[in-house]
């Protein structure tokens, strides 16, 4: 049990000593605690100084790390182990950057091989749809891992695009799907479908229409030159109507939210050619080599997660803002929520018992400077004290200089105002009690290998926070619940007469809807 882990005691002995050290005297102790508290790796930096961390308390968190078997449970990941358990299957997306064994073999086939074969196809149907001066639009249609990454990397890096405009479907809601095919036409518009499974109802609901929509203006022999498939479920796409040339596979081994490397890149490739989605795959396969082998008092992901794990378990900080000072970097936020929650959002442990300690928080964000004028003042002045990571580039790709500078001051003035503070003791609502910590990461520039990097660093950290956590941080049991309320609801809503939502509030707004609702049965 992790909290009987000899580490773990000298973490709770540690923190009491720690309650009476400020940030802020940390610094007046090592004026120059940057320089012990930063690395550079790659044109990224990571600031780690501005935490309630000594260099002790760096060692008890590496040593309860080590306690905990990461060294292991990264060689099995690595290797192909199955360690989702609870799935049986191998969690192997460090393989589609190229980071594992080439001769590894996993449920008989190679899987150098298998990424070999899907980079070509990815290669391939990106310039295929590059070249089409006939398309001009590309619609991916996904949700949750089949559409947040892309998403994220397509927003994150739109300063490289020369390629067709990219739009995203992922709501079942109408308005989502109408608002954006409706400008677009038909003849000139590519549909990717991204399901893993192609049985999530949002995504085939969506995908359904999109095809529909096609067909106003196509005839159905036309259509294999305007959809693509990304998929695990070969058969369901070919019946859907999808070309089997067109068809993308994925495998069992990569989970939805870890799948923005393998075919549910494509849409990124399509946007930025493929030489730039192999920048992405490059700066996360540097970050790879890193997370395994830089010993954990320099490991990026290892001093991320265990900073984490300081604050939620010892100091029961419930959450985690991110906070990207970056417009086009706004919606890495949205993206960490899945990887994080989804994957690390559980109480149950790898035994199956309830665990006794608190595991994933809650993590929000928002661009900055837009979060200073949204919730930072809780960040600031709450009773709850919540981590932050600043994300900033040294360079920008715009023409005005003046703001980057306002943009980057911004960002170093929040993690110093929370860091230190500022006492009006005669004034308690100007009182600003600082010791906030936060870290920062720094990029030469926002291109693609620096946020390959990123994105793998915070995987890292998830996989090492689950680790220590002693959960599977690669299920998401706890998303099907509603799914299939959802399911029996929606047939309940289609039904004649009174509907009996199990329970009087379901039941009480099921027939208020089917009252006021103009459609409604
Ligand atoms: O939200 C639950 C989930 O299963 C995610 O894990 C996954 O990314 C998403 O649904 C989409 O699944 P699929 O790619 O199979 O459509």
């Amino acid at each position: 049990m992790l909290t009987d882990l000899a580490a773990w005691h000298a973490l709770e002995a540690h923190k009491k000593e720690m309650e009476e050290t400020s940030i802020k005297s940390l610094f007046e102790i090592d004026p120059k605690r940057f320089k012990s508290f930063h690395i550079r790796t790659d044109g990224l930096l990571f600031d780690y100084s501005k935490h309630r961390a000594s260099l002790k308390t760096i060692e008890l968190l590496c040593n309860l790390a080590k306690e905990c078997g990461l060294e292991k449970r990264r060689q099995d990941m690595l290797d192909g182990k199955e360690i989702n358990e609870s799935e049986q299957r191998a969690v192997l997306h460090m393989a589609l950057r190229g980071s594992t064994d080439p001769n590894l073999v996993v449920d008989g086939e190679n899987i150098a091989e298998f990424v070999g074969g899907v980079q070509a196809q990815i290669k391939r149907i990106s310039e295929e749809i590059r070249n089409n001066p006939k398309i001009t639009d590309v619609v991916n249609i996904g949700i949750g891992g089949s559409d947040l990454g892309p998403r994220m990397c397509y927003k994150a890096l739109i300063p490289l695009g020369e390629g067709p405009n990219l739009h995203f479907i992922s709501n079942i809601d109408g308005r989502s799907l109408e608002k954006r095919l409706q400008p677009l036409n038909p003849e000139n518009t590519l549909l990717i479908v991204a399901s893993k499974t192609f049985t999530t109802m949002e995504t085939l609901g969506n995908a359904t229409d999109a095809r529909e929509w096609l067909l106003t203006k196509l005839k159905e022999e036309d259509l294999h030159d305007h959809i693509v498939a990304v998929t695990n479920n070969v058969e369901k796409a070919m019946s859907f109507g999808v070309d089997e040339q067109h068809i993308l596979p994925l495998r069992d081994w990569i989970g939805g939210r870890y799948s923005v490397w393998g075919a549910v890149g494509l849409a990124i490739a399509v946007a930025f050619g493929y030489e730039v989605f192999e920048e992405l795959l490059k700066g996360a396969r540097l970050a790879d080599e890193h997370f395994m082998s830089a010993p954990f008092e320099k490991n990026i992901p290892v001093l991320m997660a265990m900073l984490g794990i300081w604050y939620r378990n010892f100091w029961d900080y419930p959450a985690h803002a991110i906070l990207p000072y970056s417009h086009d970097f706004r919606d890495f936020p949205r993206f960490l929520q899945q990887m994080d929650m989804e994957s690390n959002g559980k109480s149950v442990g790898l035994n199956g018992e309830r665990l006794p300690y608190a595991t994933g928080p809650i993590i929000f964000g928002e661009a900055g400077t837009n979060a200073q004028h949204a919730f930072m003042q809780l960040l600031h002045q709450s009773e709850q004290i919540i981590p932050s990571d600043f994300l900033i580039s040294a360079n920008a790709y715009h023409d005005l200089p003046d703001h980057h500078t306002h943009l980057i001051s911004n960002a170093l003035a929040q993690s110093k105002a929370l860091m230190e503070g500022q006492s009006h003791e005669d004034d308690l609502q100007r009182n600003f009690p600082g010791n906030r910590p936060s870290s920062t990461f720094m990029m030469r520039y926002p291109d693609a290998q620096r946020l390959g990097m990123l994105i793998a660093f915070y995987e890292h950290k998830v996989f090492t926070q689950g680790v220590v956590w002693g959960i599977n941080s690669f299920d998401q049991w706890g998303v099907e619940l509603g799914k299939t309320i959802a399911k029996d609801l929606y047939v309940t809503m289609n039904q004649e007469g009174l509907k009996d939502g199990g329970d009087s509030s379901t039941s009480g707004l099921m027939n208020a809807f089917s009252t006021h609702c103009e459609h409604a049965a």
